[in-house]
């Protein structure tokens, strides 16, 4: 397993680790013929090349991911199948290089857990979506609060919970963000992991920013 360093957290950057489900972002995400989608942690670049194809010739999928190996991997498989209405941004969540109110549609599957700075990532989420736009995104949450020793343990780190937060504090962030009436799509039963219990769900919302900030 390869680990390199974020923002103080170690987050699984591995080939071998890069794929392991939440739930389903990009099958319940209903993406539209000619919509604008981005993929948030796209690994090897599944989840965007269906996007790519639902979208269409007149739609575009933009996936982002810090590590350089999967942006490689992703770029050459779109390359070979010939897509070309997708591009694969090398970039940190907290900080994307695109200009605002250019998504349709993000989504994002087992990947937010990972970033230390969350309300950062929750406010790209909601500048990059156009008004009515919407995120659907699969990730874990814990039963309570991680404790500390596992933040840089390797297994959490690749079973995608050492960095996970609360359902309580996962909602109130996508709130503050500027998010209302967040719709759960699917939630497993909470199952064990070390300590303590994690479970996994797939959330959306859509943005209407006349609703939203007071
Ligand atoms: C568990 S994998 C999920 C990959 C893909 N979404 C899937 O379902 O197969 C998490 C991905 O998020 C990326 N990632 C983790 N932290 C990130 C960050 N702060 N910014 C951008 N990408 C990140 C990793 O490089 C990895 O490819």
């Amino acid at each position: 397993m390869k680990t390199i360093e974020i923002a103080g957290r170690y987050s699984v950057l591995a080939n071998d680790t890069c794929c392991l489900s939440c739930g389903g972002a990009a099958q319940k995400s209903e993406a539209k013929p000619n919509e604008v989608c981005i993929d948030l942690g796209s690994g090897r670049g599944t989840d965007v090349l269906r996007l790519a194809e639902e979208v269409g010739e007149g739609g575009f999928v933009y996936g982002i991911d810090v590590t350089e190996e999967m942006i490689r991997k992703a770029t050459t498989t779109a390359a070979k199948m010939g897509v070309e209405n997708v591009k694969f941004i090398l970039a940190d969540l907290e900080q994307i290089p695109l200009h605002d109110e250019i998504a349709n549609l993000i989504i994002s599957n087992c990947t937010l857990n990972h970033v230390s700075n969350k309300p950062g990532v929750w406010a790209e989420i909601y500048r990059l979506l156009k008004n009515e736009g919407r995120f659907v995104i699969s990730d874990i949450y814990s039963g309570e609060p991680v404790p500390e020793e596992y933040a840089n343990d390797p297994v959490a780190v690749a079973e995608c919970w050492a960095g996970s937060v609360t359902k309580v504090e996962y909602l109130k962030i996508i709130k503050d963000a500027g998010f209302s009436e967040i719709k759960i799509l699917e939630e497993s039963l909470p199952y064990p992991k070390g300590k303590i219990e994690v479970s996994s769900f797939t959330i959306s919302a859509v943005k209407d920013e006349y609703s939203c900030c007071g």
